[in-house]
């Protein structure tokens, strides 16, 4: 299958299922914009919640944090985002489109599009300009320069300006981290590949703060603990790398930067960037603020400013690559009429699956229905489940194959017989006799 293809039918299935939707779509869209539909918002929770989960309440040394979107503009000058947080614009004076100028070779000249811009004659492109890529907008009734302030393009930043709250209101001591999870928005030039490049957008990031002596030993704990965190989630095998940045593509403050990458459909894209930040960003927020956010260590009577390792995870950009990895199409035998059938699954590891299980009663007789509603509500209490009594039972599965869901329990007419329920799983489509007993324990087993 033509990678292209893989991304069309993965686009079409998240909207026909309810995944994804375009943003405003009932007035012609909002481009780099995306609504997540009832599976979706359920997938996207799940992947924040497992983070969450391994990065902050299971470990001792980090807690978490909820920042304002909105932060006094001087938090960007001193971040360096107000000067430098631009992207190269150039505009074509013929056809008004405008591109990134690093991405021209991959962009296609949109009256010639078998060309790059600049490439077709009547292509007149400008000089690149900087573009910066903050969204911006004002606080209070006055749009004037004093009340003008930015969407975050990152959650980094209210991390940093609440570092010294945080040690003041809490027992914790460095090596420490604080997480936050939240909504960032940048203009894009070009956003595209569905929900990669979005203008507005979910990250998830960790700020780990430490004494400058041992901050080369955290970079490669975090680099290592961070790849391991998406094979355990499912994107196994060559499909996913870590990346050491060169030299020459490192910030003028990093002591080096690896990139978790996935490879999409298209190629290569980056889903965390795990950075030696040093302690640029302490500094820089002590001089604009005046206030000192140097931190003493009580045991060894030392003052300094801690160096930060930052692992910074789109999850909206790890949601597109789960899905990408999940996404399979294959020629089965129909579970019911025995014939050759073709299914789409989603092969999503068990902790993100929107549903974890779905339960159907076969037939509408012998107080199925009723014994079928009482195990889902039983399993309802514990996670998610789905209930189903309409159309044929291989339909019922295709469906749930198609959501992703790892397990449906089918109701029938031995359940009143001897208490026991079809568990089928959905990757292996194999099918088990189990008691209604066992049913709760071994789902919340094999999850
Ligand atoms: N605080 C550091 C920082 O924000 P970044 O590499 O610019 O670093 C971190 O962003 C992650 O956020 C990226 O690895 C990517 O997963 C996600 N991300 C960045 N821009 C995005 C966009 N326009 N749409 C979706 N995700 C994006």
């Amino acid at each position: 299958m033509a990678d292209t293809t893989v991304m069309e039918k993965l686009v079409s299935l998240c909207k026909r299922r309810g995944f994804i939707f375009p943003g405003s779509e009932i007035y012609g869209g909002l481009n780099g914009t995306w609504d997540y539909g009832p599976l979706g918002v359920e997938l996207l929770r799940n992947i924040k919640n497992a983070w969450w989960h391994d990065n902050v309440t299971s470990r001792e040394d980090i807690v978490g944090l909820d920042s304002a979107i909105l932060m006094q503009r001087t938090v960007w000058q001193a971040s360096g985002h107000e000067n430098n947080f631009t992207d190269p614009l150039v505009d074509c004076k013929t056809c008004k489109s405008r591109f990134r100028a690093d991405q021209i070779p991959e962009s296609q000249c949109p009256r010639k599009p078998s060309k790059h811009p600049g490439e077709f004659g009547e292509c007149q492109l400008t000089e690149a300009r900087k573009f910066n890529l903050m969204f911006k907008t004002f606080v209070g009734p006055i749009e004037e320069n004093a009340t003008q302030v930015y969407l975050r393009p990152e959650t980094a930043q209210g991390i940093f300006v609440n570092f010294k709250n945080v040690v003041d209101s809490t027992r914790i001591k460095v090596p420490f981290g604080i997480a936050q999870i939240g909504k960032s928005f940048r203009n894009e030039i070009t956003p595209k590949q569905f929900i990669f490049r979005s203008r507005e957008f979910e990250q998830m990031e960790i700020e780990f703060f430490c004494h400058p002596g041992s901050s080369a030993e955290w970079y490669q704990r975090w680099r290592d603990e961070r790849f391991k965190w998406y094979q355990d989630l499912g994107l196994k095998g060559d499909k996913l790398r870590l990346r050491e940045h060169a030299a020459d593509e490192l910030s003028h403050y990093s002591q080096g930067t690896s990139d978790v990458e996935y490879l999409f459909p298209w190629g290569w894209g980056e889903l965390e960037g795990i950075a030696h930040r040093g302690d640029y960003d302490l500094k820089q927020h002590m001089q604009f603020s005046g206030k000192d956010l140097t931190y003493f260590d009580d045991e060894k009577k030392e003052r300094f400013i801690p160096h930060v390792i930052e692992p910074s995870a789109g999850a909206t950009r790890s949601l597109l690559a789960f899905l990408c990895e999940a996404f399979a199409e294959e020629t089965i035998t129909d579970e019911e009429s025995g014939k050759q059938d073709t299914r789409t699954v989603l092969r999503l590891h068990p902790r993100l699956a929107p549903v974890k299980a779905a339960v159907f009663p076969l037939v509408k007789k012998d107080g199925m229905p009723e014994r079928a509603m009482a195990i889902y509500k039983d399993l309802q209490k514990h996670f998610a489940v789905f209930y189903d009594e309409k159309g044929a039972v291989g339909r019922r599965y295709r469906r749930q194959d198609e959501a992703g869901t790892p397990f449906c329990i089918t109701v029938d007419g031995q359940t009143a017989q001897d208490q026991t329920v079809t568990l089928r799983e959905r990757d292996s489509m194999k099918q088990e006799r189990v008691g209604v007993d066992r049913l709760k324990g071994l789902l919340l087993e094999r999850m």
